[in-house]
């Protein structure tokens, strides 16, 4: 791919930015912030490692210059401020929604083919926000949140068995929050399925303890995490550019799946260069699609939110 847009140069944005560097997935990654110097300084920084690290793509720091960003294939969008410690990812809506809904537009100006991969919180309330000021198919945008939580969720499973995270498989549905649906029926180490591995009590700690994962970070930081959320963007990064057809949780509009319409939810996908190719509806038991409507309905609860600001003309996703 010729050109990836990251836009924010803050800690989520500038890891994502040098993954997607380091696994040279295009010939230049532009990252872009409002802060002065602060996205060509980290650039700068980045571009420094390509011959210790060994890649080619080149990256690019720039401030509010959209114009650089013509012509990108993808764009992750990272805008906005992150949770101090007591605030929940919902408290964060009304100032993260202007936030999202000018750099989308402005986004959309010079790269009107782009992919949008959404990143700023609260997360399924963000990518709704950007979908409404892309005004493009929903295909096209949508939002990263499964891929970090079940990354945590597989480094507790790995704590656990004190096994490699190599071979763990897992998934994670609904919401990026605590009304977040994993799913042990589906979690596997090397095939062999995570009940035959760890009991109930153990498993419901570590479900427990992925709901509240982003909590448990930005306790101990003073902000959140940046690691896992800019490597998670920057895998699904890689799999558009190189069409894998991976199968990822992915925050996309529903549209009468899973018997629910209109909402912004964290569900298993096909990811391939035309962005979500295919939605994957696994048959669930009651109890887990009790738990996946929940979680829907704290969704919708929030994107009414956004509906009230009337910042959009209000389009079904
Ligand atoms: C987290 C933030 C990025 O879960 O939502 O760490």
């Amino acid at each position: 791919m010729k050109k990836i847009t990251v836009i924010g140069a803050g800690n989520v944005g500038a890891t994502c930015a040098n993954v997607i560097a380091q696994k040279d997935l295009a010939r230049e990654v532009v990252l872009v912030d409002i802060k002065e110097g602060v996205a060509e300084g980290k650039a700068l920084d980045i571009w420094q490692t390509s011959s210790i690290l060994n890649f080619n793509t080149k990256v690019t720091g720039v401030t509010n210059d959209y114009l650089k960003t013509k012509g990108s294939g993808v764009v992750v969008i990272t805008s906005g401020i992150p949770r101090k410690p007591g605030m929940s990812r919902d408290d964060l809506i009304k100032t993260n929604a202007g936030i999202v809904k000018s750099v989308t537009e402005k986004v959309v100006r010079y790269s009107p083919d782009a992919i949008i991969i959404v990143v700023s919180n609260p997360l399924d309330i963000m990518t709704y926000t950007a979908f409404q000021a892309a005004n493009k198919d929903s295909q096209k945008v949508f939002g990263m949140a499964g891929i970090l939580d079940s990354g945590r969720y597989k480094a507790f499973i790995a704590d656990a068995l004190n096994v490699s995270p190599k071979g763990i498989h897992g998934l994670l549905l609904g919401g990026h929050g605590d009304t977040m649906v994993p799913l042990p029926r589906f979690t596997s180490v090397s095939g062999i399925p995570i009940t035959d591995l760890l009991n109930q009590e153990e498993l419901d700690s570590i479900v427990e303890r992925t709901r509240k994962g982003g909590g448990e970070l930005v306790k101990l930081m003073g902000t959140s995490a940046w690691y896992a959320p800019g490597a998670a963007a920057a895998q699904m990064v890689e799999a558009i550019v190189d069409d894998q057809k991976r199968m990822f949780p992915v925050c996309t509009c529903l549209k009468g799946h899973y018997g629910l319409k209109n909402v912004y939810l964290g569900v298993p996908v096909k990811l391939g260069s035309l962005g979500i190719e295919e939605i994957i509806e696994l048959d669930l038991t009651d109890k887990e699609k009790k738990m996946l409507h929940d979680s829907a309905d704290h969704v919708k609860k929030m994107m009414k939110t956004l509906d009230d600001m009337k910042i959009f003309a209000n389009k079904n996703c």
